[in-house]
């Protein structure tokens, strides 16, 4: 009650700033203050939730001890509403993709509204580069990493360019798989810090590359969750199902035959994955629809499931 009676307070200060200037006209000296009553705030949560009931996964406690969240794929889509949800909670952001002048842009409208620090991150994920920079980043210490960048595809995994394919991999898991190797020993160490690895719905349905890296997100992230369980931190797989991205259009993917309403709000989404987080759910699938796919995808039998799964695929290339 007291949580989110603060964070109201929180948010219904942030509005009155925006209310007051536009975004990049709040004075600095504001922005300021704003950081530092966001500060009192979150550490006055902090303690409060800390002697209430046991909610291990809460993240107004963790803004207050762990202010940084590192976000990939943060320009566009899921990781955008992710950079959007954290900065208004008040936690520090690194963000990371390959556009610069995206990131710079997000960046400055974060660091006005908000009043907190963001640190751009380019970095390509398909390269060894790239992904070292990220890794270092990861290492260096953040407290929540959000592995979220990815990108589609269409067309049969025997008509796909084969370096498509290996990009994916190194994308979709060789990047999840490092960052999350970097960021948990000290979370692990501090007590407290989580992972969110972005998957997919189609993990759970056979469909060339793409699905199989995700399957591969969850399994990882399953398994990580119970390898860190009891030691304050967690890893949760993530999974949407179609969300109003740039990713359909990016893959060139025909999306006029998907209805309507399964078509989900990327905010909505992301606010639905952090109660999730909260909760320390090891997969999250948030939402009521999607949750029955899956429970249908893990349920029937596997050639049925391949086999609806292709022919669905075939209808949105
Ligand atoms: N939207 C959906 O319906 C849906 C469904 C299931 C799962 N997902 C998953 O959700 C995640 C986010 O997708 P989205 O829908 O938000 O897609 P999106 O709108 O296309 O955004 C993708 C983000 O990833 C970044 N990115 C792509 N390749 C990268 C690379 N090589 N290195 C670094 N960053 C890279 C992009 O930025 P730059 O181009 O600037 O690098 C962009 O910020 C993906 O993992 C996707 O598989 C999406």
């Amino acid at each position: 009650m007291a949580a989110n009676a603060l964070m109201g307070v929180h948010r219904v200060l942030i509005d009155l700033v925006r209310q007051r200037a536009p975004a990049d006209e709040v004075p600095d000296r504001l922005a300021a203050d704003l950081r530092a009553y966001r500060t009192q705030a979150f550490t006055f949560l902090a303690q409060g939730l800390a002697s209430g009931p046991s909610r291990p996964h809460n993240l107004s406690r963790y803004a207050a001890v762990m202010p940084t969240a590192l976000v990939t794929g943060a320009t566009a889509g899921i990781g955008a509403a992710f950079a959007r949800r954290l900065a208004a909670d008040g936690f520090d952001l690194v963000l990371l993709a390959r556009d610069v002048e995206r990131l710079e842009q997000a960046a400055d409208t974060f660091r006005t509204a908000h009043g907190i620090q963001v640190e751009v991150l380019p970095a390509d994920l398909n390269t060894g580069v790239g992904l070292a920079k990220a890794e270092q980043r990861a290492a260096d210490g953040v407290d929540l990493v959000v592995n979220n960048a990815g990108f589609g595809q269409r067309g049969d995994f025997v008509d796909t360019e084969l370096a498509e394919e290996l990009a994916m991999l190194r994308v979709h898991c060789e990047a999840v798989l490092r960052l999350t190797r970097a960021a948990l020993p000290g979370m692990m160490e501090r007590g407290r810090g989580g992972v969110i690895n972005v998957a997919s719905v189609a993990a759970f349905f056979p469909r060339g590359t793409y699905s199989a890296s995700k399957a591969w997100v969850v399994t990882f992230s399953e398994s990580a969750c119970q390898q860190v369980a009891g030691t304050g931190a967690h890893v949760m797989a993530l999974c949407p199902g179609w969300v109003r991205t740039e990713f359909h259009e990016r893959s060139g993917m025909d999306t006029s035959g998907i209805p309507a309403g399964m078509w989900l709000d990327a905010d909505q989404f992301v606010d639905a994955a952090i109660r999730d987080f909260r909760r320390g759910v090891p997969v999250s699938v948030p939402d009521v629809r999607y949750k029955v796919m899956v429970g249908l995808g893990r349920a029937l039998p596997r050639r049925l499931v391949a086999r609806l799964s292709a022919r669905a695929g075939s209808r949105h290339q």
